[in-house]
């Protein structure tokens, strides 16, 4: 009897997760496996929400944003009742392993079922925030960095006209990687991020500066997560001491959605495939990433327990070449 994977997206949707499910899909069909899609994630998978899947449910899905299986966050999930249906179902329709896409609730997720269950699970790492340990990207990062930098062009133009400061706010929850990727590549005056500890006397006299030199615009990214607040809470304790105008945009879930880019779908598809590798070779407990070029298994633990750093030197850069 051939052995039958199963594969879910758990958590926030990230562009890429479609070229994942059809990378894995199409791998295991290649290596003689069956395949099983669960909708809706963990909660799916409680509910045993499923479908079969051959070569062509995933056609025509790697440009696709989203994921074809639908997500959600499921508190369910983390209870020892909701993870014994979970094992129910998995017995239920024999699915011998699965493979699961998301951020770091999914691997914890997956961590806690594998070692209070005894089940094989193996984590895929697909969330725009590029938090998880053990790659150096994560799928959705890439697409949502270029999307905000779309909107941060489209600021500049109007900012730059009216001689404006604006603070956006992006996502990326409690790390600033979203942030620091967009401040480098958009030429922001200054980012905030939780990683390091904000400091507002400083964020004003920057722009006391920037004015003084004669720069026509001022562009400072906010991280949703920082401790000193969300963008209009920074904004106006800055212009208490800059007495500056400000505008501010929240750009929200328009960096999570459309289409992934080349690199999002070319990692995604790496990943994919050597997921159903590491099925095949006995791997199990382990989230599959990429650091350096190459394929790596990290202990899903690892994936949310370790912080990965950001690159305090991406700050630095920013802040002279935005001088
Ligand atoms: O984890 C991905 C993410 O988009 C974060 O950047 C953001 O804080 C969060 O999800 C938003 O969660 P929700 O989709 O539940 O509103």
């Amino acid at each position: 009897m051939k052995k039958r994977l199963g594969i879910l997206t758990s958590g926030g949707d990230a562009p890429g997760m479609n070229a994942a499910i059809r990378a894995i899909v199409r791998t295991a069909i290649h290596k003689g496996y069956e395949i099983i899609g669960i909708r809706h994630g963990y909660k799916g998978l409680i509910n045993g929400d499923i479908i079969f899947l051959n070569h062509t449910s995933v056609a025509n899905i790697i440009q696709r944003g989203g994921t074809i299986l639908g997500t959600t966050r499921c508190d369910e999930f983390e209870t020892e009742r909701g993870m014994r249906k979970a094992k129910g179902v998995m017995e239920k329709h024999k699915i011998d392993c699965i493979i699961a896409i998301g951020g770091d609730g999914t691997m914890r997720g997956a961590k806690e079922f594998s070692e209070r269950f005894g089940v094989k699970i193996i984590g895929l790492p697909g969330t725009i925030d590029n938090d998880l340990y053990g790659t150096d990207f994560t799928i959705g990062f890439d697409t949502a960095v270029n999307n905000a930098l779309e909107a941060i062009d489209r600021i500049r133009d109007t900012a730059s006209s009216l001689e404006r400061v604006f603070f956006i706010e992006v996502m990326g929850r409690f790390s600033g990687f979203i942030s620091l990727a967009v401040g480098l590549a958009g030429g922001a005056e200054d980012v905030i991020y939780p990683e390091t500890p904000t400091n507002i006397r400083e964020i004003a006299q920057t722009i006391k500066d920037n004015i003084k030199k004669g720069k026509r615009s001022n562009i400072i990214i906010v991280a949703e997560g920082d401790e000193a607040g969300n963008a209009l809470r920074i904004a106006q304790k800055v212009k208490k001491l800059t007495g500056e105008d400000f505008r501010v945009a929240v750009l929200g879930y328009i960096q999570r959605g459309g289409t992934p880019t080349a690199n999002d779908r070319i990692l995604a598809s790496k990943l994919g495939y050597s997921a159903v590798e590491a099925y095949q070779q006995g791997k199990f407990g382990i989230m599959v990433g990429e650091v350096n070029g190459r394929i790596t298994y990290t202990p899903l633990e690892q994936t949310y327990s370790i912080k990965k750093p950001v690159e305090d030197y991406i700050y630095k850069l920013i802040k002279i070449l935005s001088g």
